[in-house]
């Protein structure tokens, strides 16, 4: 049996644009609908796999504890499926370098870092179509952390298609994380995407949604940033309201969202750039344009009681890989 290679990956995070939500195989994790994501530089996910000899079974380590029973399944599952669920002698370890309670999925650069990292220490034999089919299967919106900038993901026969797209160099885009209240949700996405199928509204939501994936590639392809928002927030909105619409209601939004968003909708008014999105929980993202812009947004949320603190991100890179101390790519 070959020798576990020294391997490092850092991945980042990403924001879905127009939003992924819904199933239509839960086994396999494959969307119902396509998404379209911007990678965001600064919160990194990096894992590591070190080889080392008294770690039989394999230790896997997240933010410097052992994994529970419940991640580590996850990890396990997925050497299962690469053929190296017998292999010993090394040490996983994955570490989330993000502020605390960000409010960001960290599913989405861990699974992407967690698939790469094993892929390239074990040498599993995976081209990118099955690399992307298994990152997938980690978490509906990790395949979009594989890349950098925008990426559109589109689901495609029995799989998934992604198609990473410029950002256009004169937007200067910046994303504000404004995070509102904390706390773990109520109600995981696996479960509410899963009645969310039940909403009366879900047909019209898939039949839609390729629509609106264009739209956005097309204001991304002209440069023209408004249109790009408008479309933004219309699939967020369409996508907080399955959720709301099935039996029993799930709502991520707290008092301190709809704060947020009445904020952003003054500011607009006064002639501020920008529009907002979210994922299934309370905080707000805000895309904008320009130095100028973000820390005028910045200074109308930080003085807002119901916000707990602005994170500033830029457009991101895709994942780096290290094998031995040598950049490789996945
Ligand atoms: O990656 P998952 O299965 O946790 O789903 C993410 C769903 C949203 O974040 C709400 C939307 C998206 O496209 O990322």
């Amino acid at each position: 049996m070959s020798r576990v290679r020294s391997t490092v990956v850092r991945a980042r995070a990403n924001i879905a644009l127009i939003k992924y939500w819904g199933k239509r195989d839960a086994e396999r994790n494959l969307p119902d609908v396509g998404s379209l994501s911007l990678t965001l530089d600064g919160l990194v996910t990096e894992t590591r796999i070190e080889p080392d000899s008294s770690a039989d079974p394999p230790r896997f380590e997240l933010d410097d504890h052992p994994m529970t029973p419940d991640e580590a399944r996850r990890i396990r599952d997925l050497l299962d499926r690469m053929g190296r669920g017998e292999r010993s002698g090394y040490r996983f370890r994955t570490v989330n370098h993000f502020p605390t309670a960000a409010g960001l999925a960290s599913s989405a650069s861990g699974g992407a870092a967690a698939v790469l990292a094993l892929k390239r220490a074990l040498e599993v034999d995976w081209d990118p179509a099955q690399t992307i089919e298994e990152t997938l299967r980690v978490s509906g919106s990790a395949p979009r952390s594989l890349f950098g900038g925008f990426v559109r993901l589109d689901p495609r026969g029995d799989g998934v298609e992604l198609t990473p797209m410029e950002v256009p160099e004169d937007w200067d885009l910046r994303v504000l994380v404004v995070q509102t209240e904390t706390g773990a949700k109520a109600v995981s996405s696996r479960d509410a995407m899963t009645r969310s199928r039940r909403s009366p509204y879900y047909e019209g939501w898939v039949s839609e949604h390729p629509a609106d994936l264009d739209t956005a590639s097309a204001a991304i392809e002209a440069g023209d940033f408004d249109a790009l928002v408008e479309v933004m927030e219309y699939s967020t909105l369409k996508m907080h309201a399955l959720p709301l619409t099935c039996r029993p209601p799930v709502w991520y939004w707290r008092p301190a969202t709809l704060a947020v968003l009445e904020s952003i909708r003054s500011g607009r008014d006064e002639g501020l750039v920008g529009g907002f999105t979210m994922d299934a929980g309370p905080h707000v993202k805000v895309f904008t344009c320009g130095g100028d812009a973000a820390r005028a947004w910045r200074a109308r949320l930080e003085r807002m009681p119901e916000v707990r603190g602005v994170l500033e991100s830029r457009p991101g890179a895709g994942p780096a890989v290290e094998v031995e101390g040598r950049p490789v790519g996945w």
